[in-house]
């Protein structure tokens, strides 16, 4: 008789050396979430994100284009800035050089009579970024594959989902921190199987965890649950997850979007950023029902259940009562299931060791 199928090592998830691995071959190598485009909707807008410890400044130009810097004077390498605001240049406030927001380097004080010296060539060093669906992506892979190319069709799909998201504005955003390893977190939110068990609430109230179904198709997990009540005026729980660690979701709430990016701090400890987005032409009602959700519903009922779940899984991967363990596979989307996450780990050993096993 075959054998389950066991979870990676728990080195993956403990051992210092594979977060610097991971920042190599995962973090500065995909796509990366940055903000909506209505965040920074306005000429000389910007918005700084850290990528894995690589600071990233994403610039709204005056002459309309979007742009990414490396978040670093070309001076003495001081950061630039570390917020988010807007602007007519970015001035760097060690010495006062100034670069345009194409990144030109304009100002360079009292450097006129330095031999050899030229603007030209200290200009910020450029990073990729691309739009999909109005959300801004970085990758700090200049060779990269565009976001669109690796993922035919999902534009598409999602803005069929949501035509308006391109459009909506951010209501709620909070950076939520988890005790454990980035990984830890991504695995717990792609799979249900823990949702009768951990989330009583929400599933007797909001989604059924009976009929969630998780798919697993060309890097995307994506994830339904129909809504329990007024369907047609929420909508239902629609979820596309990007390897390696983005969600973005359909909440079943006045047709809301919310976006989870989780991120490593190191490697037992991560964050993810949370954030809300509505139709701006939501009626005011409408969006305070949404916050309440936000805000009520899933931060403080969800966010707390799943942040006690994942502090004490990192707890056992430390602990040597654990090796591995078997996953529960079975054929169908089936709720209880935890192919996504079979998914992942697979993914993830194919990027960090070239080397499948599932
Ligand atoms: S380090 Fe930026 S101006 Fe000197
Ligand atoms: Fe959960």
């Amino acid at each position: 008789m075959t054998k389950p199928v066991l979870t990676i090592p728990t080195c993956y998830y403990t051992d210092p050396t594979f977060y610097e691995l991971e920042k190599e071959k995962i973090f500065w190598r995909t796509w990366q979430f940055v903000c909506h485009t209505t965040d920074i909707s306005e000429a000389g807008s910007f918005w700084t994100t850290d990528i894995a410890g690589e600071s990233i400044v994403v610039v709204h130009g005056m002459d309309g284009q979007v742009r990414a810097f490396f978040n670093v004077c070309r001076h003495r390498g001081h950061r630039l800035t570390e917020a988010d605001g807007v602007c007519t240049r970015l001035v760097c406030p060690y010495h006062a050089w100034a670069y345009d927001l194409d990144g030109t380097l304009s100002n360079a004080r009292g450097t006129d009579d330095v031999e050899g010296f030229d603007k030209a060539d200290y200009g910020l060093k450029a990073v990729r970024v691309e739009s999909f669906c109005g959300l801004l992506f970085v990758n700090l892979d200049a060779d990269a594959t565009p976001l669109g190319d690796l993922h035919p069709g999902l534009r598409e799909e999602i803005l069929e989902k949501q035509p308006r998201l391109e459009s909506m504005i951010r209501v709620h955003s909070e950076c939520v921190p988890h005790a454990c390893n980035w990984k830890v977190s991504v695995e717990n939110y792609n799979e249900c199987y823990h949702c009768p068990v951990a989330h009583k609430y929400i599933v007797s109230n909001l989604y059924s965890a009976d009929e969630y179904r998780i798919t697993v198709e060309n890097d995307v997990v994506r994830h339904f649950s129909p809504r329990l009540e007024q369907r047609d005026v929420h909508g239902d729980l629609i979820i596309w997850s990007l390897w390696p660690n983005l969600s973005i979701q359909c909440q079943p709430i006045h047709h809301s979007v919310s976006i989870r990016h989780f991120r490593g701090v190191n490697h037992r400890q991560s964050v993810y950023d949370y954030l809300w987005f509505i139709d701006p032409d939501l009626p005011a009602h409408a969006k305070a029902e949404v916050l309440e959700m936000g805000q009520k519903t899933y931060a403080s009922t969800n966010a707390i259940e799943d942040q006690m779940i994942v502090k004490n899984v990192q707890l056992g991967l430390e602990s040597r009562g654990y090796e591995r363990g078997p996953l529960v596979l079975k054929p169908g989307p089936a709720s209880e299931n935890e192919h996504a996450v079979a998914f992942f780990q697979s993914r993830y050993l194919q990027t960090i060791e070239s080397l499948a096993i599932f």
